[in-house]
């Protein structure tokens, strides 16, 4: 079954730029150039400092802005953690959950799946990165992805999963250049959309877009999309560049 999606584009700022004073103007020349472009939903994840700022700046409903992390309890002693609701005031539509440099610092798939619980409550959407450190040839990477997808959608309802994106982003591409072939995004969409189809049953697949992320950029998006089918992108390294971002979402839009 081919199921087609409106593209999503997510930028991750992660922990860039330097000063507010930088990330409104990052803001400012994306929103000028990619608001524009028909045909693709836009995400923006600054970092949480600079979020009710670009709140206030953001003039398209079609452009959306994400938080990196957030924590589970919605208030309460928890020194230097943001819960959905506090996102949610300042203008926050979803929320990037279980990004490897997270998980890097200890997150466990218990944790994420608190995570995602806990914002699909909120009434935000979640976008839900996993992703193998490392392919073998025995196929583990594939168990270990499906682990990770069973263990953040645990408990989640049918009828909250038009709110949940999963971003497949494969540790060994992130930051490094070496981009997945549009056959193993392809591959690993397909095999995704199966975990989703064996918890969730078939017709959930229509609601869930799933992206592919790690070293994405304006050359090789368009065979990502074409050969990869993938329902569009994380992308990191290349959303701070204004122009090389809003030339992904015009061939995003143009697919
Ligand atoms: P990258 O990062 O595009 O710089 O590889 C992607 C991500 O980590 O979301």
């Amino acid at each position: 079954m081919h199921i087609s999606h409106t593209p999503l584009v997510i930028g991750n700022w992660k922990m860039n730029p330097k000063s507010v004073k930088l990330a409104i103007r990052l803001f400012q020349d994306i929103q000028k150039s990619a608001t524009r472009v028909r045909g693709v939903d836009i995400g923006i994840a600054p970092p949480a400092i600079y979020l009710s700022e670009l709140a206030r700046l953001a003039k398209s409903k079609r452009l959306k802005l994400l938080a990196q992390d957030v924590f589970w309890e919605d208030i309460g002693a928890r020194t230097g953690e943001m819960s959905a609701p506090m996102l949610k005031s300042t203008g926050v539509a979803q929320v990037i959950i279980g990004h490897s440099e997270r998980r890097a610092l200890g997150e466990t798939d218990e944790q994420v799946n608190h995570k995602v619980l806990a914002t699909l409550k909120a009434g935000l959407g979640v976008v839900v990165c996993v992703g193998e450190k490392k392919r073998d040839p025995q196929g583990n990477y594939l168990t270990h992805v499906e682990k990770q997808v069973r263990a953040a959608l645990a408990g989640v309802s049918k009828a909250k999963l038009g709110n949940v994106v999963i971003a497949y982003e494969p540790i060994w591409a992130i930051g490094t250049g070496d981009t997945a072939t549009s056959h193993d995004a392809h591959e690993m969409k397909l095999f995704i959309q199966k975990v989703l189809s064996d918890i969730f049953g078939r017709a959930v697949l229509s609601k869930m877009r799933i992206l592919y992320g790690g070293s994405v950029n304006a050359k090789n998006a368009e065979e990502l999309l074409r050969e990869g089918n993938v329902d569009g992108f994380l992308v990191g390294g290349a959303s701070l560049r204004a122009h090389e971002f809003a030339t992904i979402i015009k061939i995003a839009g143009a697919y």
